[in-house]
């Protein structure tokens, strides 16, 4: 594998990769990897003829008081478990090389980018957007794997791509998920063992809503208030959102019958974790 750090290597890299009429697959991500980081690897590795991975924990899309500072960084282990998925090229660009002096350019998406994730954390989108048009501009992949974990996120890149006429297909990667249901993040590693314990209510949670939605509940505020019930056994999990939305414009719907996206995101000790299901349509 090869690691490149500036934009003109990588542009140089991909000159190369397309004289061979080579399709690409870009998964962007921030390190810390882990095995759903690894299935998004995996799918590009089946799609495509080259796949290139970058590293970079973006500081546009983190809060002031936001873990930007303390997130986990294992470049040498990255490294490692990229090669070994047999990555063709790795960008791992420094804040300087991605936002030089003065930058002062973004990429918003009104509405979508103001949901979910978007109300708690203001301006986590505009930094993942901005940031992910950038990775687009270098690489120029013919597909974008992302995963589902991050439903939100899928939904505003979506409506990025589509807006802002950017040439390439976003694939999005199912949840991968712990043995006992708890869906694989970076942040995980910051749960201490009776908080690992804990984080399991989002998924019981979410998997009530999605047992009484089989049985045939398709009202949103009963489906809710089934997550809310559960969620209350949980005295020290604090909610911040329990929602179900529509999967495109994340805006809530009364009524799942045409399907939709059910998300949460809670703070369990000083980690905010999320997870989704989605509910198909009846
Ligand atoms: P990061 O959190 O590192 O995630 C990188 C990619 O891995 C995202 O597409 C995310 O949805 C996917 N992913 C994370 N956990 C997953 C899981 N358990 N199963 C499947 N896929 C999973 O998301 C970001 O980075 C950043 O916002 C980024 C898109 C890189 C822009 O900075």
């Amino acid at each position: 594998m090869r690691i490149v750090h500036s934009i003109a290597e990588t542009r140089a890299a991909l000159l190369e990769l397309r004289a061979q009429n080579r399709t690409v697959g870009l998964v962007p991500t921030m390190g810390a990897l882990h095995e759903g980081h690894l299935s998004l690897v995996r799918a590009a590795r089946a799609q495509c003829d080259a796949v290139v991975a970058t590293i970079f924990v973006n500081p546009t899309q983190f809060g002031p008081n936001e873990d930007f500072s303390k997130y986990p960084r294992t470049f040498e282990q990255d490294c490692e478990l990229l090669d070994r998925e047999r990555v063709d090229l790795l960008f791992a660009p420094d804040a300087q090389e991605m936002y030089p002096a003065g930058a002062s350019t973004f990429v918003e998406v009104e509405g979508v980018g103001d949901r979910l994730d978007g109300v708690s954390r203001p301006g986590h989108f505009r930094g993942v957007a901005t940031v992910v048009a950038k990775l687009f501009h270098i690489v120029g992949p013919d597909r974008a794997f992302f995963g589902q974990k991050d439903a939100a996120q899928v939904a505003v890149l979506r409506r990025m791509v589509r807006d802002l006429n950017f040439p390439l297909e976003i694939v999005v990667c199912a949840t991968v998920r712990e043995a006992d249901g708890l869906a694989l993040s970076s942040r995980n590693r910051y749960l201490s063992a009776d908080e690992r314990v804990q984080a399991l209510i989002l998924r019981r949670a979410l998997g009530e809503i999605q047992a009484r939605a089989a049985e045939g509940e398709r009202e949103s505020s009963l489906l809710i208030e089934t997550g809310l019930q559960v969620l209350a056994m949980e005295p020290y999990v604090r909610l911040d959102y329990l929602k179900v939305v529509d999967l495109d414009t994340l805006e809530d719907v009364r009524d799942t019958r045409n399907g939709a996206l059910v998300a949460v995101a809670a703070w369990v000790g000083a980690t905010r974790l999320i997870d989704n299901v989605v509910l198909p349509p009846r």
